[in-house]
């Protein structure tokens, strides 16, 4: 695709597969039907929502049951927090202090604690376990961040949270315990078998794995009980009410399909070639790198500080050249404050507001990178 070929910010949005689109196009076409109707049409197009379901519920080892399909991950990660939290209202969870905008300001509603991450961004366990009392019903840790492509310890954390379930089982303790985890940027690289992962809640999104945007969903484990967010017609097992969005939910699970097929080969070539860009580019006097050095780091993610340079001057300049990266606060639509996961790592505001996000994807290719590279060191030159 030639205008993704100096495109860096796929942390923020992935293109469209053509696929994709073409499994899109015929609901917005002739088979515009509302999923609902009792003619043929409609109940066609209700079908190609189960099988979507079926699609995503699949690579998730989960059952069709529990997937409750959403308009994007901000929407499900509402749904998740609320709808439980909403239950228990002399409760507390724990978030940490990495997680997006939409689990931070909805946990806000809610007595809520937070949990440390180290330097390199990963949640501390010790922290974690600490925090966790009597009373704490929701632990919502995300799987990957959208920063600095952190990669946060899930399975280690369900099997503290089993643990804590089990002991209050045997105090006779009827206060459960939920673990949710956003995995917005997990969908082109990690294992995603929420049997594994040994989550109550998962949430995913279209908009990051070449699907259409507000378009997502929430795992929801068989007997979990949530509040909706959203009343009215009963759609998505009453947890999200509105007609359905079939041609998102369809693009949704096509592009779904294409990416776990191959997420494997995908991470690996990525690392290849951005651990390349790394050692042949970013002098690490100049540059420095931000979050874990390779294994726990999502294998599109390059985060970097350049002391002394303005992030939002050095973004548009690079426009200018070409080339779209995104700066810290990335990911949500305004915010003047310097990022609050850099700061979680350490970094100072100033060293925040010079930093830059690079982040890959299917177009980027070794050529692309070292443009890049070439242009990034024009960049921080002295005159
Ligand atoms: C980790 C994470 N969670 C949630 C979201 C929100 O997703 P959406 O914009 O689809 O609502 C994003 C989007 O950038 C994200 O990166």
């Amino acid at each position: 695709m030639e205008s993704a070929k100096n495109y860096f910010d796929y942390a923020a949005a992935t293109p469209l597969l053509p696929e994709v689109l073409v499994s899109m196009e015929p609901y917005l076409k002739d088979k515009f039907y509302n999923a609902s109707g009792l003619y043929l049409g409609a109940k066609t197009n209700y079908q190609a929502i189960v099988e979507a379901r079926h699609v995503i519920a699949r690579g998730l080892g989960a059952k069709p049951t529990e997937i409750v399909f959403t308009a994007g991950g901000s929407e499900a990660n509402n749904l998740a927090i609320r709808g439980i939290m909403e239950s228990y209202p002399s409760s507390n969870m724990i978030v940490s202090s990495i997680e997006h905008e939409s689990v931070l300001r909805p946990s806000n509603l809610f007595a809520t604690k937070t949990v440390k991450v180290d330097k390199q961004g990963v949640v501390k366990l010790d922290d974690l376990k600490s925090k966790i009392d009597k009373k704490t019903v929701l632990v919502s840790i995300m799987y990957a961040n959208n920063e600095i492509g952190s990669i946060q310890p899930i399975r280690k954390i369900a099997k503290l949270i089993k643990e804590i379930r089990q002991s209050r089982e045997s105090k006779g303790n009827q206060t459960p315990i939920y673990l949710h985890s956003d995995a917005c940027q997990a969908g082109n690289f990690l294992d995603m078998q929420v049997f594994k992962l040994g989550v109550d809640l998962l949430t995913i999104n279209s908009g990051k794995i070449y699907g259409p945007k507000q378009c997502g969903a929430l795992y929801v484990k068989t007997g979990l009980i949530l509040k909706p967010l959203i009343f009215g017609g009963g759609q998505e097992w009453g947890l999200r009410s509105g007609t359905e969005n079939i041609a998102n939910i369809v693009g949704f699970a096509t592009a779904w399909q294409k990416v776990r097929s191959n997420y494997h080969e995908e991470a690996e070539r990525l690392t290849i070639i951005r651990d390349n860009f790394i050692s042949k580019n970013l002098t690490p006097v100049v540059f420095q790198l931000n979050g874990p050095k390779s294994t726990n780091r999502l294998a599109n993610n390059i985060h970097i500080t350049i002391d002394g340079k303005d992030n939002e001057i050095m973004a548009m300049v690079l426009d200018e050249k070409g080339f779209q990266v995104a700066i810290g606060s990335a990911c949500s639509a305004s915010s003047e404050e310097p990022s609050h996961v850099l700061k979680a790592i350490g970094l100072t505001d100033e060293q925040a507001r010079s930093s830059l996000r690079i982040t890959l994807g299917f177009y980027t290719t070794d050529k692309s990178l070292e443009n890049l590279g070439k242009t990034l060191n024009k960049l921080v030159a002295p005159n």
